[in-house]
C-alpha cells in the first residue's frame, strides 16, 4: 500500500474532512501545485510571444513540460505530445485531423464500453459530417460480456476488416472498471490489411487512456499504439489540460485540427500559402493553457514522488529526466494500492444481496472504481444519501451511456465509488458501509 498517511497531509480537501470517492471523475489538487501556481505568476507572461525574461522563463518551463509528459508514457520526444483542454478534445482532434483521409466504404470500430468521448466523435464523423460530403463510413461497435464485463475480442475481430481505418477502444472502462487487453486489440488492428495513405496495411489504434494513464504504467512504445488520449484533472492537476500522444510520422502528415496562432511557421503566411509550424506546435493554435501545462507536468512529477516516497521530492520542481525504473515502480505501487482498495470495496459491496456490481469480479482485472445498482433504490437516491453521510460518489451513466443501455438499465444509471492514491482502506470501508445504510 502507498503511504497514504503522509500523502493525505498534502491535500487541503482531505484535511477539510471530505471522503472523496468520486476520483474517476476528477482528482484533488495537492498543496504543492497550489503553491507552485502562486510562484509561477511572478513570471506570468505568454510563451513564444515576447523577449522579456519572464516570457523566456515561462516558455522554457512550458516547453520542458512536454518533455516530462513524453517521458512519463515513454514517448520518443515532445514532438509526440499535443495538448488540448481535455481527453475529449484530444480524441476530437484525431477525428478532425483524419477526416479528409476517410474513403467511401471505410469503417471505424469502437466498443459498447466507451465513454461518450470515444464514441460520439466517431458517430458524428459517420452520421453527421461525412454524409454531407457524400462519403459513407460505418461506425461499428464491439460487444462485451455482460457477466464478466470483459471486451468480446472475438466480436471485435469479426468487425475489423480491410476497410477499418481506425480501431478506437477505452483503456479501462469508467463504468465497468475493466482494463482492456491493449496488446490483443493492437494485434487485431494490425491484421486488418487496411491500406493507409502511408502505404502501411493495418488499422490505426486510438486508446482512450483517461482511466489508465493516471493509474498504471503505460508505455506507448511497448504497446505500439498510434494515439493515446487522457486528461490531467484525473491525476492531481487542476482542470483544463488533456493530452494526445501520436506517432510522429502520423502527426507530421495529419491536417491540423485548429488553425491560427502558434501553429503557423514563423512568418510563413501569404494569400497563396500558409506553412505550418513543426511538431508539437503545429497542433497548438492560439495561446495555450500555459500555467495548466506546467502544473500538469509537475503533477506527474509529484505523483511519482508520492508513490516512491512522499517525504522526498526527487522529481517535483527538479529538471531531471524521469527514470524509467522509477516510473515503473511508482505506477506499480499505485496500481497495487488501488487494487487493494477496489478489492475491499468488492468484498463489502458484494456481501449486499440487493446490489448488482458491474464489471470483473477480480480486482486485478479492474481499475480503481466500482459501479453498482440496487434493486430497491435508484442510484441517484443512493448517491444523495451518501452525500448526506459525507461520502462523495457519482450516480448517472458516467457518460458510458451505450453500456448502461446495453444492460437495459432504466434510467440508464448506476452509482459509482472510485478511489485514488490518497484514499485508504478506512475511506473504502466508510463509503461501503454508508452504501449499506442508504440501501436499507
Ligand atoms: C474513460 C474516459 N474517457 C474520456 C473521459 C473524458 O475526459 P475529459 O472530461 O477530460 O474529456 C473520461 C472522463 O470521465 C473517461 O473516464
Amino acid at each position: 500500500m502507498l503511504r497514504t498517511k503522509k500523502i493525505r497531509k498534502f491535500f487541503p480537501a482531505i484535511k477539510a474532512g471530505r471522503i472523496i470517492s468520486n476520483n474517476a471523475a476528477s482528482t484533488q489538487v495537492p498543496v504543492q501545485l497550489l503553491d507552485l501556481l502562486k510562484k509561477l505568476v511572478v513570471q506570468y507572461d505568454n510563451v513564444h510571444r515576447g523577449q522579456s525574461r519572464s516570457s523566456l522563463i515561462t516558455t522554457e518551463k512550458f516547453e520542458a513540460s512536454y518533455d516530462t509528459i513524453a517521458q512519463f508514457i515513454n514517448a520518443p520526444s515532445r514532438k509526440n505530445i499535443i495538448l488540448f483542454r481535455n481527453a475529449t478534445e484530444a480524441i476530437n482532434a484525431v477525428m478532425y485531423s483524419l477526416l479528409t483521409e476517410f474513403k467511401d466504404g471505410d469503417n471505424v470500430v469502437t466498443t459498447f464500453m466507451e465513454h461518450n468521448s470515444n464514441y460520439v466523435p466517431w458517430y458524428g464523423l459517420c452520421k453527421e459530417i461525412l454524409p454531407k460530403f457524400g462519403v459513407k463510413v460505418e461506425c461499428r461497435l464491439a460487444k462485451f460480456n455482460k457477466e464478466t464485463g470483459e471486451l468480446d475480442l472475438e466480436h471485435l475481430k469479426s468487425l475489423v476488416d480491410k476497410r477499418t481505418k481506425l480501431v478506437c477502444a477505452v483503456g479501462a472502462s469508467n463504468f465497468l472498471g475493466t482494463i482492456n487487453p491493449l496488446k490483443e486489440i493492437k494485434a487485431i488492428a494490425d491484421a486488418s490489411g487496411y491500406l493507409q495513405p502511408s502505404g502501411e496495411a493495418r488499422s490505426y489504434v486510438l486508446i482512450d487512456g483517461a482511466q489508465i494513464v493516471p493509474n498504471m504504467l503505460i508505455d506507448v512504445r511497448e504497446l505500439d499504439i498510434d494515439f493515446l488520449a487522457w486528461s490531467f484533472h484525473k491525476m492531481l492537476a487542476p482542470f483544463g489540460v488533456g493530452a494526445l500522444y501520436g506517432k510522429e510520422e502520423l502527426l507530421v502528415k495529419m491536417k491540423p485540427f485548429l488553425y491560427g496562432g502558434d501553429m503557423i511557421a514563423e512568418g510563413q503566411v501569404s494569400p497563396e500559402k500558409v506553412a505550418f509550424n513543426s511538431l508539437p506546435w503545429k497542433f497548438t493554435a492560439g495561446t495555450p493553457n500555459i500555467l495548466g501545462t506546467i502544473l500538469s507536468a509537475q503533477a506527474i512529477r509529484l505523483l511519482i514522488d508520492f508513490a516512491l516516497d512522499p517525504r522526498r521530492h526527487k522529481y517535483f520542481l527538479a529538471d531531471n529526466k524521469l527514470e524509467a525504473a522509477d516510473i515503473k515502480k511508482a505506477m506499480a505501487e499505485i496500481k497495487a494500492h488501488e487494487q487493494a482498495l477496489v478489492g475491499e470495496a468488492l468484498k463489502i459491496l458484494g456481501s449486499m444481496p440487493s446490489l448488482t456490481i458491474f464489471g470483473p469480479k477480480d480486482p486485478t482485472r479492474r481499475t480503481s472504481l466500482v459501479a453498482f445498482s440496487c434493486q430497491d433504490k435508484s442510484p441517484f437516491a443512493i448517491a444523495e444519501g451518501l452525500s448526506k453521510l459525507g461520502v462523495e460518489s457519482r450516480a448517472g451513466c458516467h457518460c458510458a451511456t451505450l453500456a448502461h443501455h446495453y444492460y437495459k438499465l432504466n434510467p440508464p444509471a448506476s452509482c459509482r465509488l472510485s478511489f485514488y492514491i490518497y484514499n485508504d482502506l478506512e475511506d473504502v470501508d466508510r463509503a461501503c458501509w454508508a452504501v449499506k445504510k442508504c440501501i436499507n
